[in-house]
């Protein structure tokens, strides 16, 4: 064999040795890695995908670009307040309200969307009010809060010509807010921070506060007595 023979011999034998070096194991794992991450987000998009099952509490902070992604519409109630909700979920409220009113209960819109700014100005005005133990119980983080979708509303009750939005009130309000209960579903919304599941949502019970996640998926939270951490599987 010629020298120059022997020299290509030898550097074809080096580069074949090389060429395992580019599919070691580690890249291997490293891909499947890559590829059960991206899958992961894949089907984690898949879920989510759905804007009215969008998961949003203690550890749950709003979506970026949120509002891109929603359509708020004005509404007022009937002492002419206005709000700002979702517009599939206002026309579903409008719906629930009306079927309530026929059976004579009344409730009234009384907190819909807010912004972060706003819910940073009303903790700070609890937490002076009634001290952060209190916050802590009602009040959602700035930024953490479902008021920030506009698919969560807090109803007040009007009773006998009367307003009743004090939470202790409503909470003594049984009787009306079980038959509210009872019809969310309907509707497509419900009941988010319910009476034994505290430790789940982390909120005390609040009979007052619905949101929108669709008739499908409230129709089975309900039945299933669950709360939305547990249907999306989030505890
Ligand atoms: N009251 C609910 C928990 C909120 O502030 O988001
Ligand atoms: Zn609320």
């Amino acid at each position: 064999m010629k020298l120059n023979q022997l020299y290509f011999l030898l550097l074809l034998l080096t580069y074949i040795n090389c060429l395992p070096k580019f599919i070691t194991k580690e890249t291997i794992y490293k891909k499947s890695n890559n590829t059960k991450k991206e899958n992961n987000i894949v089907s984690k998009d898949n879920d989510s995908s759905d804007i009215y099952l969008t998961l949003v509490n203690r550890k749950h902070k709003l979506p970026e670009n949120w509002l891109e992604k929603v359509e708020l519409v004005q509404a007022k109630n009937s002492k002419g307040r206005e709000f700002l909700v979702e517009k599939q979920a206002l026309e579903h409220f409008i719906a629930l309200r009306n079927k309530l009113l026929s059976q004579g209960i009344d409730i009234e819109l009384d907190s819909t969307y807010r912004s972060v700014e706003r819910q940073k100005e009303l903790w700070e005005e609890f937490e002076e009010e009634y001290g952060s133990a209190y916050c802590e119980k009602y009040v959602g983080k700035p930024g953490y809060s479902e008021h920030h979708t506009g698919l969560a509303i807090d109803v007040c009750l009007i009773k006998d010509g009367r307003v009743i939005d004090d939470n202790d009130e409503m909470i003594a309000e049984v009787e009306i807010f079980s038959k509210v209960h009872e019809v969310l579903s309907d509707y497509g919304f419900i009941l988010r921070y319910m009476k034994g599941k505290e430790d789940i949502t982390t909120y005390s019970y609040e009979p007052w506060h619905f949101r929108y996640v669709g008739i499908k998926a409230a129709k089975k939270i309900y039945q299933k007595g669950i709360t939305l951490e547990e249907y999306l599987g989030d505890i």
